[in-house]
């Protein structure tokens, strides 16, 4: 399939999404070689083995996802952690991985989550506010499911994550506030105004304890990149407090900080202490495993408050379907258990560094002037500000059409349609060698676009 054959329509947002359903569907198997400029990628993949669908000549710097070298990585892991699990006297006796789990999640599986956290927050985190997901979008979806209905008001943050943006207002039907945001975070002057104009006044019970949501990405914020000061985060928890608003904070890069040698950032949960006098939860920390070791296992959890797991405990849900990914869960407990998941990590964020800081030096060297970005410290995305009267939906296009590189537009990771001068740019799915010949190719289409205006 050829990518710059695909007619826009103005809506690249869902370019991705729409190749994966036609291609899907429409488009017969076939194995291509990515072919660029003397390069070769290893991937070689037919359309119906990945969301993603079958590789061609364009460099994709769009998906949010490990590439290939980590899954392979990452394979040899799980392996290793399978073959220990079903070699503990425990799982030998019954067979327990294989039936319904708990609803929360194995005790087992909790607990070393709870370890593999504490270690890297460097906090004490518990079992029991442990509650296995199935992934982040899933967390998500739990928490919309279980406390809120269709019609009830959202925050997010202008930008935000592209997709949640578009679940929360199709699929879940809620009423999405964008609130704006800056270079270091949410807004909060802003956010406390619309708070006083759009949270719904009225009683919250024990069951619905919540009038809203805030959706928010404070630490390596997807696409912004930053991490919400500890100010923002204390004056957060007091307005969820005030207003009884479920802070729900997608913690999925937390672990990918590329200064190797420091621990993750202290989480937003940290800031709701169960220690202050009007504490009652209202964080929900939402956790993946996708980021760190494989999105295919499809594993999260939140860590979150003993009022909010006593309340998830009820969901029917869970009581009907047990424990939302048990077997993973002991998968990944056994990687823990096992040390295998902390060393990935270290060997992950080791190579996303030396790729990054080689990248970065390539695009300050070929980037047109008057196009602004920052160094990473952690995450997956660089976010490309080009001047206020450049439109990211046409850069994006010529890229795509011209120079065979896929970028996201900025208008796409906006509720307000903010962000038509700005591009997000993944670093994570490429190879150093396919990242730069893409970012090279971006640097192109940008000069080309700039000798047009
Ligand atoms: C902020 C955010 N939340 C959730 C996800 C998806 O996570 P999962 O694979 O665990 O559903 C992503 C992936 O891109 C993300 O960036």
């Amino acid at each position: 399939m050829n990518l710059s054959r695909i007619s826009f329509r103005g809506n690249f947002l869902l370019l991705s999404r729409v190749l994966q359903l036609s291609s899907s569907r429409t488009v017969q198997l076939k194995y291509s070689r990515c072919q660029l400029r003397g390069f070769q990628t290893t991937a070689k993949m037919p359309v119906d083995k990945t969301l993603f669908g079958v590789e061609t000549d364009v460099v994709n710097l769009v998906k949010g996802a490990p590439g290939i070298r980590h899954l392979r990585l990452a394979t040899d892991i799980i392996q290793k952690a399978t073959q220990h699990l079903f070699s503990l006297d425990s799982v030998k006796d019954d067979s327990y991985v294989l039936q319904y789990g708990p609803r929360l999640g194995s005790t087992h599986a909790r607990d070393s989550i709870a370890k593999f956290l504490s270690e890297g927050y460097g906090d004490e985190v518990k079992g029991d506010n442990i509650v296995i997901t199935s992934g982040a979008t899933n967390g998500l979806a739990m928490a919309c499911t279980h406390f809120f209905k269709s019609g009830d008001v959202v925050f997010v943050e202008d930008p935000s994550y592209f997709i949640a943006i578009n679940m929360l207002k199709q699929d879940m039907g809620m009423k999405v506030i964008p609130v704006p945001t800056t270079e270091e975070g949410i807004d909060i002057d802003t956010y406390e105004k619309l708070l006083e104009q759009h949270c719904p006044s009225g009683k919250v019970t024990d069951t619905r304890p919540f009038r809203a949501m805030l959706y928010m990405i404070p630490t390596y914020h997807n696409p912004r990149g930053y991490i919400l000061p500890p100010e923002s985060c204390k004056r957060l928890v007091a307005l969820a407090r005030k207003y009884d608003v479920l802070n729900f904070s997608e913690d999925v890069y937390n672990f990918l900080h590329f200064d190797v040698d420091t621990r993750a950032p202290p989480r937003f949960l940290t800031y709701d202490k169960p220690s202050d006098p009007d504490y009652k939860g209202h964080t929900i920390s939402n956790c993946t495993i996708s980021k760190i070791l494989s999105p295919g296992l499809r594993l999260g959890w939140w860590e979150t408050s003993p009022r909010i797991v006593n309340l998830i405990f009820k969901s029917n849900i869970l009581w009907g379907a047990g424990c939302s990914n048990h077997y993973a869960s002991e998968i990944v407990a056994s990687a823990i258990d096992l040390g295998l998941q902390q060393s990935h990590i270290k060997t992950m964020n080791r190579e996303y560094q030396q790729k990054i800081a080689n990248v970065y030096a390539l695009m300050k060297e070929q980037f047109p002037e008057g196009v602004k970005f920052k160094h990473l410290q952690g995450g997956y995305f660089f976010w490309i500000e080009m001047p206020e009267n450049w439109n990211g939906t046409e850069v994006a296009k010529l890229a795509l059409d011209k120079y065979k590189v896929q970028v996201l537009p900025g208008i796409s990771c906006s509720a307000a349609g903010n962000y038509s001068n700005c591009l997000r740019m993944s670093i994570a799915y490429q190879d150093e060698d396919v990242l730069k010949e893409g970012a090279h190719r971006l640097a192109e289409a940008l000069k080309h676009y700039k000798s047009k205006q």
